[in-house]
């Protein structure tokens, strides 16, 4: 990890703007534990849950689970991070979407990283990553079966939904990814 991408992990730790959450600060999760730019792809989750919030580490529940199979069935060397940072919780403890007004005061962090970690792809998952990053005004259905490469900032970028949807749905994702697989190869 370079001294930018070490800078900006303390900024994003010592960033008071968009405390609305609890938990630890959860920044990235790699595949092999490192980021050494250019990486080949960056995974864009929405927020942390519980357990991410635990741990510090994005994805580690089961939509995380989920999503490691995906990943896996990809092959890509990756980093996942989320557009907000820690978990947006409602007045009883529980699990609520990111407000319009997190979003946006994470979003510059989240364009910090995309800089500095120099993505060859992205992979937006989910309705928030897709309307903070691209803001289409697409469905997230729309945009994940239109199989079509995005781009943000010349990066190709591609969309899917979020993996607690595809756990909540039972929804078998195999041939989605083959050509998500597919477009990527192309793209890379
Ligand atoms: N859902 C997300 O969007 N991000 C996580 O890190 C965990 C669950």
């Amino acid at each position: 990890m370079n001294e930018e991408i070490k800078n900006l992990h303390n900024k994003i730790l010592n960033y008071n703007g968009a405390l609305y959450g609890s938990g630890k600060c959860v920044i990235f999760r790699s595949k092999d534990g490192d980021i050494n730019p250019p990486i080949d792809l960056l995974v864009i989750g929405e927020a942390p849950g519980y357990y991410e919030s635990i741990s510090g580490v994005p994805f580690v529940g089961k939509a995380g689970k989920e999503l490691d199979k995906i990943l896996d069935f990809l092959g890509f060397n990756y980093v996942i991070t989320n557009v907000v940072k820690y978990r947006p919780t409602d007045e009883k403890g529980q699990d609520r979407k990111p407000t319009p007004q997190e979003v946006e005061s994470w979003l510059p962090l989240l364009e910090e990283q995309i800089s500095a970690y120099k993505p060859k792809l992205i992979l937006l998952l989910g309705d928030t990553a897709l309307k903070a990053v691209l803001k289409l005004n697409m469905s997230i259905t729309q945009a994940s079966k239109s199989f079509k490469t995005f781009y943000h900032k010349k990066i190709p970028t591609f969309v899917y939904f979020h993996p607690s949807y595809l756990i909540r749905n039972n929804y078998d994702w195999k041939s989605d990814i083959e050509k998500l697989k597919d477009l990527m190869k192309k793209a890379i």
